[in-house]
């Protein structure tokens, strides 16, 4: 009579099992027949207390054979469910909030790199590069910067110490022999490049040269010891500074996204002649005058002119023949008048709660 029980029991959990169609049928399921308060075949189970002990050494084994075989048969139809609809785990809640994947982002130094080389490029300038560590030669001489003029000063200097070289040039002093070897630095300017580039290439070309400097001086809210620079470079027999006005104003519109006034003012390279400043018309206030160009409506954003015949020289080529502009800015400073940044030194302060803004 029991034995029958069960076996009906066996038949119909079995079948309700294999037709179930989701984890939470199937968990009612499991609570219906083997649930702990209730459930069908605990209910047979707590009956065997009043059989007699025949009945009961029968009956006992068959109901816990049962037990095991409905657990079984659970275990391997929710394996089912799982695998053939992997996306629903039998206690997903699609209403529950999903989880943002953090995503990591560029730097703003990077971000402004990236747009001045794309917008470069689009004017057909070539991308170049140079090395961080420079000969006093490429850095200063090839400049027409001689060796104790006073222009030096313009750029302090972090010099490297090189065991080898320096020895050989104590000698070289010493047994008055000629000067053997450049001394090295790290470059303060990226306008070695330069001449670098105009040793291995022939005009007409046009560059850019993006890098990182070094300047060995104190650091304020405008002025660090490491820093980026972007070089520019256009040679050909007749560019003049119509063409560097035409590529810079250009520029800067692109560059800030709307069309902006620019003003060139002399000043002093000893790589250019004439040397020029350029501003731009202050992108926040348009001229007005407001705390971002200090009331005066303009930003001074590079220095420029028109290339040396003494750098044409040294790079090999004959001046007679080749003209050119040249200009240099400072990528942190577009940064921080692109962004309205306060303090060159948020760039390299690691602070999350900055960097996190671009
Ligand atoms: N190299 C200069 C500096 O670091 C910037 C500069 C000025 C670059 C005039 C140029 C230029 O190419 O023509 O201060």
């Amino acid at each position: 009579m029991k034995l029958d029980e069960l076996d009906n029991l066996k038949k119909q959990a079995l079948k309700e099992i294999l037709a179930s169609k989701d984890g939470k049928s199937l968990e009612n399921l499991r609570v219906k027949f083997l649930g702990r308060k209730g459930g069908e075949l605990t209910k047979i189970l707590r009956t065997l207390k009043d059989l007699p002990i025949v009945e009961k050494r029968k009956i006992g084994p068959a109901a816990n054979a049962l037990r095991e075989e409905l657990e079984q048969a659970f275990k391997q139809k929710l394996k089912e469910l799982l695998t053939s609809n992997p996306q629903l785990p039998t206690n997903l809640d699609i209403t529950m909030p999903g989880k943002k994947i953090a995503v990591g982002h560029l730097h703003p130094l990077t971000l402004v790199e990236n747009e001045i080389r794309e917008i470069f490029k689009a004017l057909n300038f070539s991308v170049v590069e140079g090395p961080e560590a420079e000969t006093e030669h490429y850095n200063f001489d090839a400049l027409n910067i001689p060796k104790d003029h006073p222009a030096r000063d313009m750029w302090d200097t972090f010099w490297l110490k090189q065991e080898t070289r320096d020895k050989k040039q104590e000698t070289s002093k010493k047994n008055n022999t000629p000067h053997v070897a450049d001394r090295l630095l790290l470059r303060t300017h990226t306008s070695p490049v330069q001449v670098r580039y105009m040793e291995t290439h022939q005009p007409p070309f046009q560059i850019i040269v993006p890098g990182r400097v070094f300047r060995y001086e104190a650091t304020d809210a405008s002025h660090e010891i490491n820093f980026y620079q972007v070089e520019g470079l256009m040679v050909g027999k007749d560019i003049t500074l119509a063409n560097f006005k035409y590529v810079i104003q250009e520029f800067f519109s692109r560059l800030f996204k709307k069309t902006v006034a620019i003003r060139l003012r002399p000043s002093y390279f000893p790589f250019v002649e004439p040397g020029l400043e350029v501003d731009v018309q202050c992108v926040k206030c348009g001229g007005k005058g407001c705390n971002v160009c200090k009331e005066s409506g303009w930003l001074e954003v590079m220095g420029a002119g028109m290339v040396h015949p003494n750098v044409f020289e040294a790079a090999h080529y004959n001046p007679r023949d080749l003209q050119g502009f040249a200009f240099g800015l400072g990528l942190e400073r577009i940064a921080m008048i692109k962004y309205n940044i306060p303090d060159i030194r948020l760039f390299y302060s690691g602070d999350l709660r900055f960097i996190k803004q671009f």
